[in-house]
């Protein structure tokens, strides 16, 4: 940030607009926007910004409905934690017709977009916490009793012991027989594969369109604001907390996917 940007007084002391600042007070407009989510999009951006972000978002989310339609065909409640804007709801809804969804997230801005989304679907079939993280859902668990938990893209924003209690709390929160299906951003096992995931991840972005900047800001956020995991740590960290059943579900460049049933 410019010098002269640091504090509002620096205008106030001047009594009015320094002629040539109106460029630098957009700058500083357009930088200071406060974040109302955990990714790098605002909410009412985020449909687009995502595609644009992960590779294969759309395939994540058909993989999850996939698995579910095999191990719980007989949901009955299914309880999207990290919803975001609802799209993973919205490609469930036809597909579980019997099934009540509970959408929850921490950013009140996300829950806002999924209500958007889902505004015309009749009441009894879904339900919306309030904004919650996945690490508290056991306060919710005389509320509801879900068979199917989905996490998708939610938890490497968690240091460790957060994350940790996050996968617990989900265990906890099902019924024996019950299923996670989580997906995340993960590391590779090497700094070489490292440079070469992230190398490829920021082409993905550049060719639909992101802007340099944003890609490069997006990629130091690896380890900094998000801290992926290693495929064999999810795996062990599904099995620490009890799972009975612990799978890699799906697996590319530099997400995956897991299921893990109770
Ligand atoms: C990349 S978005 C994924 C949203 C949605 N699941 C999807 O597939 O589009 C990450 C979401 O996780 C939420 N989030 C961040 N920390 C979380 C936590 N500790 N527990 C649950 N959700 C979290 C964010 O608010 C955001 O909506």
């Amino acid at each position: 940030m410019p010098k002269e940007f640091s504090s509002v007084g620096w205008i106030k002391a001047r009594g009015r607009i320094h002629p040539n600042s109106l460029g630098r007070l957009l700058w500083f407009a357009g930088h200071m926007t406060q974040a109302d989510n955990a990714t790098p999009h605002q909410a009412a951006a985020y449909d687009k910004g995502v595609r644009q972000t992960i590779p294969f978002y759309e395939e994540i989310h058909r993989q999850t409905i996939d698995v579910v339609k095999t191990v719980r065909p007989d949901v009955e409640c299914w309880l999207d934690t990290g919803c975001g804007t609802g799209y993973l709801v919205e490609l469930a809804l036809p597909v579980f017709p019997k099934t009540q969804f509970v959408l929850g997230d921490p950013s009140e801005a996300m829950l806002k977009q999924a209500m958007k989304r889902l505004k015309d679907v009749p009441q009894e079939r879904i339900k919306f916490l309030q904004p919650i993280p996945s690490e508290g859902l056991l306060s919710c668990a005389g509320e509801i009793a879900p068979q199917v938990i989905t996490s998708i893209l939610c938890h490497h924003y968690s240091q460790p012991e957060q994350r940790r209690q996050a996968i617990q709390c989900c265990h906890q929160m099902l019924g024996g027989g019950g299923i996670l299906v989580t997906f995340e951003n993960v590391a590779p096992s090497t700094s070489r594969g490292t440079e070469i995931g992230l190398s490829r991840w920021k082409r993905y972005q550049l060719e639909r369109g992101r802007e340099l900047s944003a890609v490069e800001e997006h990629l130091g956020r690896f380890n900094t604001k998000f801290f992926p995991l290693r495929v064999e740590e999810h795996l062990d960290l599904l099995k620490e907390v009890g799972f009975q059943v612990v799978e890699l579900l799906w697996f590319s460049q530099m997400q995956a996917g897991f299921y893990a049933i109770k």
